[in-house]
């Protein structure tokens, strides 16, 4: 049978936070980092909290939206040891277990976050995009996200400034609503919609 656990502080966390390309990696440039600004962002889909621990590192104050309970307890535990080392003891890096519809429309308007970003799993992703062990195994455990345009529409309402939306490069967008801004990689982009026009 096959594991996964979360380790934020070795493997590849550990090398994406020191080598991923700091603030000039397009995850950054997507919610918007900038010198002096440092956006408050809801991860609107957590799964194994790759993302959030970037952003997170890079100095946004970050929490995870995660619905599936075992993924959940898997960032739990991940998180709990984060924070017991020096390195992670200062990271505004939180966690919440539930649907973010349900969180958003229940968020009192003070605490809307400036950035919310969704990396849905992708309903008909290729196997060749799935190739990593961790999320072959998180697609069994959580099956494909086919709410997600519905969540983007709902997201669309609650942020500040941008929602951010990770997709393979190739696939539509999602729910066909056009972006206003792309930034594309060589296996994914990232399509950027402004709510503060
Ligand atoms: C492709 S994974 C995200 C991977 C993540 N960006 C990372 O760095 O590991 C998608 C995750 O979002 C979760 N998810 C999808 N829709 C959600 C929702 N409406 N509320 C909470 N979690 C959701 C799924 O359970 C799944 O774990």
């Amino acid at each position: 049978m096959q594991q996964i656990h979360i380790d934020f502080l070795n493997g590849k966390n550990a090398y994406r936070r020191q080598h991923g390309g700091g603030r000039k990696q397009m995850l950054a440039k997507a919610v918007g980092i900038k010198s002096g600004y440092l956006p408050t962002v809801v991860d609107a889909t957590a799964g194994l909290g790759g993302d959030s621990y970037v952003l997170a590192s890079l100095g946004c104050s970050v929490v995870m939206l995660e619905r599936s309970p075992i993924i959940a307890k898997l960032l739990e535990d991940g998180l709990r040891r984060l924070k017991s080392d020096p390195l992670g003891k200062d990271l505004c890096l939180d966690l919440v277990y539930g649907d973010t519809k349900d969180y958003l429309t229940n968020l009192s308007m003070v605490n809307h976050p400036d950035v919310i970003y969704l990396d849905p799993m992708y309903p008909h992703q290729k196997k060749s995009a799935l190739a990593k062990k961790e999320m072959r195994i998180l697609r069994e455990v959580v099956g494909a996200d086919e709410d997600a345009a519905a969540l983007l529409e709902i997201a669309l309402c609650y942020a500040k400034k941008r929602v951010v939306v990770k997709r393979a490069r190739l696939a539509p967008e999602l729910g066909e609503i056009k972006p206003n801004l792309v930034f594309t990689g060589q296996s994914s982009r990232f399509d950027v919609y402004f709510t503060a026009l």
